[in-house]
This record gives C-alpha cells, sequence and structure tokens, in this order.
C-alpha cells in the first residue's frame, strides 16, 4: 500500500503504508530519569512505601526477556498492576485491567515526550492521541481492511513465500533469515508502494532509524544515519505521491511520518508471529502426524499462537493524571505498562491458559493486536501473511520439524520470538 491517502489522484498511491520497529526500542526502555519531561512528574520509585509490589520490585528485565511467563503469572495473581522498578513504571498483567488501560487514552495516552519515535520520525498515528490521531490514522485504514488485503496481497505473499521456499536448500532450513525475515521485509515494501525501492533498501532505513529511536531513548541526539534514512524514505514516499495534493488534511512530512511507523510495524512484528506460530504447531505436533488435520483450522491455530506468545508483549502509555487502578495508585506522568503477554494468559478468560490448544473457542479474545484506538492497523494483514506462510511451509516440505539440535525458545522483552528458528524435513 502506498502512503497517499485515497483522494490523492495518483492511482498508484491510493494504497497506505505500515507501521513499527520503534516500539520495541522506545517502548521497551524505561525513561531515564535524566529526560526533560514537560509537564509530568518523573519516576518515583522513591516515594512508594518498599513493601508495597514485592514482586514487581524484584522482578528483572532478564528474567521478562527470557520466560517472563511464570513471572507474570505471579504478578496476575498477586500484583495485576505493579510496580516495575526495573522499568520505572508500572505493568498491567491482568485481562480486564488491561483492556481498560488501552481504551481510555484520555487517562493513558501515548502522547508524551518521552516517547522517543516521534522525535526521530515525528508525529504519527502511533504517538498521538484523540482528533489528531483520528486524522493520522483515517486516511490509512482502508486498504488493510479484510477484503482490500485480501485482494492486493495474497498473491504477492504466495508467490514470494514460494521463492523463498524454492530458495533453501534440501532438507533443513533456518526460517527466520531464510523464510520469515525477507517475506516480513518485501510485503511491507509493497505495502508501502515503494516499488522502486529493493527491500535491502527498506531494511537499511528500518535499521537506521530504529538505532535512532535508541540512540534517543538513551538521552542522546538523533544519528546523522538515522535522519538520513528518514530523509530518503521521506524522499521516496514524495515520489510516489502528487506533489499537488495534501492529502485528507495531511502534510507530505506527516505521510512520511506515518510511513515509517507502518514500516516499523510490519516487519519485526509480522516476522515473530510467523515464526512463532510455526514452531506453536510443530512444537505441538504428534510424532508422525501432521501439525494440523485440516486448513480451516489455521486462522485459529494462529490466534492461538499469538495468543500464548504475542510478538509485541508490552505496550507503554503515560498516565495524565492521578487515577486509581487495581490496588495502585497511579500518578500523572507515570509511565504505565500493559504486559499483552500478560492478559492472554488470564485464567479468568483463558482456561488453562498455558496450554497451546488449536481449537480453543475464545482465542480470538486475546489482545495481542492491542485494543481501543491504537488496535493494530495492519492486524488483517498480518493474519493473511502468517495463514499464507503456514500453508506454502506444510504443502510444500514433507514432514516438516523443529530441529532438535538448535534451541528455538522465544526471547524478547517486548517483541518475542526465537532468534533462529532451524527446521527439516523429508526430501
Ligand atoms: C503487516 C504487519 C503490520 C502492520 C502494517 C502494523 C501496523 C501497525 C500500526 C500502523 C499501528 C499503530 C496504530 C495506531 O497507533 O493507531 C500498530 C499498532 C500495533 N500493532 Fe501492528 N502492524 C503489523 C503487525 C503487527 C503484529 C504481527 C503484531 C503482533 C502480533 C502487531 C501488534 C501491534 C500492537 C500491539 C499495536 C498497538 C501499539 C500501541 O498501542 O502502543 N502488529 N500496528
Amino acid at each position: 500500500m502506498a502512503m497517499c491517502p485515497p483522494n490523492s489522484d495518483n492511482r498508484a498511491c491510493r494504497r497506505p503504508a505500515l507501521e513499527f520497529v520503534a516500539v520495541r526500542r522506545i517502548k521497551t526502555v524505561s525513561p531515564s530519569p535524566e529526560t526533560p519531561v514537560t509537564g509530568v512528574t518523573k519516576p518515583r520509585d522513591h516515594e512508594l512505601p518498599t513493601e508495597q509490589f514485592p514482586i514487581g520490585r524484584g522482578a528483572s528485565l532478564a528474567e521478562l526477556d527470557n520466560d517472563p511467563h511464570p513471572l507474570l503469572a505471579r504478578l496476575r495473581t498477586k500484583e495485576p498492576v505493579s510496580w516495575l522498578a526495573a522499568r520505572g513504571g508500572w505493568l498491567v498483567t491482568r485481562y480486564d485491567l488491561a483492556v481498560t488501560v488501552m481504551r481510555d487514552p484520555a487517562t493513558f495516552t501515548v502522547d508524551d515526550p518521552r516517547f522517543s519515535t516521534s522525535r526521530v520520525v515525528g508525529p504519527s498515528m502511533l504517538s498521538l492521541d484523540g482528533a489528531d490521531h483520528l486524522r493520522h490514522r483515517a486516511p490509512f485504514a482502508h486498504p488493510f481492511r479484510t477484503a482490500p488485503v485480501k485482494d492486493r496481497f495474497a498473491e504477492l505473499i504466495e508467490a514470494e513465500a514460494d521463492r523463498l521456499i524454492s530458495a533453501m536448500p534440501a532438507g533443513s532450513a533456518e526460517l527466520r533469515r531464510e523464510f520469515a525475515g525477507p517475506l516480513a521485509a518485501k510485503v511491507v515494501t509493497e505495502a508501502l508502494g515503494l516499488r522502486d525501492v529493493d527491500v535491502d533498501t527498506v531494511l537499511s532505513w528500518y535499521a537506521a532509524i530504529v538505532a535512532a529511536v535508541s540512540e534517543v531513548t538513551a538521552g542522546g541526539p538523533v544519528t546523522q544515519a538515522g535522519a538520513d534514512a528518514f530523509a530518503e524514505l521521506k524522499a521516496a514516499v514524495r515520489r510516489r505521491c502528487s506533489k499537488a495534493l495534501a492529502p485528507e488534511g495531511l502534510s507530505h512530512d506527516e505521510v512520511a511520518s506515518n510511513a515509517a511507523v507502518l514500516m516499523f510495524g510490519g516487519i519485526d512484528t509480522t516476522e515473530g508471529m510467523i515464526l512463532n506460530a510455526v514452531r506453536h504447531l510443530l512444537a505441538n505436533a504428534e510424532p508422525g502426524t501432521p501439525p494440523l488435520e485440516h486448513t480451516d483450522l489455521v486462522p485459529n491455530a494462529i490466534e492461538e499462537s499469538i495468543r500464548l506468545e504475542p510478538a509485541a508483549a508490552v505496550v507503554d502509555r503515560y498516565a495524565t493524571r492521578d487515577v486509581e487502578l487495581g490496588d495502585a495508585r497511579i500518578r500523572r506522568g507515570d509511565l504505565v505498562s500493559v504486559s499483552i503477554a500478560g492478559a492472554n494468559r488470564d485464567p479468568a478468560v483463558f482456561c488453562d491458559p498455558d496450554r497451546f490448544d488449536i481449537r480453543r473457542a475464545n482465542a480470538r479474545l486475546n489482545l495481542a493486536f492491542a485494543q481501543g484506538p491504537h488496535f493494530c492497523l495492519g492486524a488483517q494483514l498480518a493474519r493473511t501473511e502468517t495463514a499464507i506462510a503456514i500453508s506454502r511451509l506444510l504443502d510444500r516440505l514433507p514432514g516438516l520439524r523443529l530441529d532438535p539440535d538448535h534451541p528455538n525458545a522465544p526471547m524478547g522483552l517486548v517483541f518475542r520470538k526465537p532468534p533462529e528458528l532451524h527446521v527439516r524435513w523429508t526430501v
């Protein structure tokens, strides 16, 4: 989808773009006490009684990065809104409370100076709330709905998946670098409408912008490489769109900011979604039987996979006022993170929540794509991409199984996926 909104006279530009690697960096790193924050209070660990929230206070980032689920289960039971000292903010792990936060942007906003992505790529739908958020998001919404996604992308995804599978060596492959990563990058490039730009160039912009966001998050300036990459992306976006038009109330710079956000959104997350789904299916298959009895089960298996291991595990908000949530007295300016991974295993909603059950009736209630005004714009595209990826892998690679000689546990504080996924099949 190109970035120009639908009122453009340039038909090639009628298809919008995608968001999000930045979320990993921006939203994972705790706000630095040095970061100047106008009009909000600073992190206030020292103000809270030390006997409160012992589980959250004792939690380490390493624990959340490696296998967070036992910790999240303890938090959900005892401290569903806990003070996570390691991140200098609150962590919400209960499903109902997670939904409350995500659906109340007036109290829990993304629009905060600590949100570093906007300092690199400018304000976008990801960093705004209220009327401004709607103004930035609305022009991009239509091409991401179910029918347009199928029409525009299914064929491309299938062709690219087949091309990547055909290029694999016989009998074994590492699916992150040889399949899921390149597939996600190709689809985003197409979604951005950047057909005159090759996938490697898009990936290099992405890497430079992510590095710049990390630098800003750590208190540094925007790197020259990051600024240059964004300038190149902006120029490419501009080439796709009619210069004469200010599309649906967005300036060309604003279109470019949202294009960057769409690019961030579609690469790491979708790569993770595909890898986690393949891993869940193969790890849970009975030896000697296919991972799925019917292809009809693919959509629910995907929902169950993103419930159990959401590719984006945490989203961040900032309190706009003092508010009580669970047992926590949140103060204006506090960082409030929602653990999607925690909420998705809440036994009050999902019985036997640690089990992978491809027939789970309410798997689709998972919060992997968030809720409320920032509900993932690319959800249908990511679902379509993952469904086609799984179907092509299972069709083309008979006896597909995990390679027992390589570890495949998912890792990551925010973006969770196996760093490598080695598989074998019968040739
Ligand atoms: C083609 C793939 C994707 C695209 C184009 C995309 C795009 C976007 C965009 C533009 C937003 C911002 C919406 C807004 O703020 O109004 C967003 C939000 C979000 N996306 Fe995606 N996304 C994709 C895949 C995924 C995947 C695979 C996941 C996880 C399984 C995911 C999880 C999320 C979450 C949790 C948010 C909410 C962020 C927040 O509230 O702070 N996305 N996505």
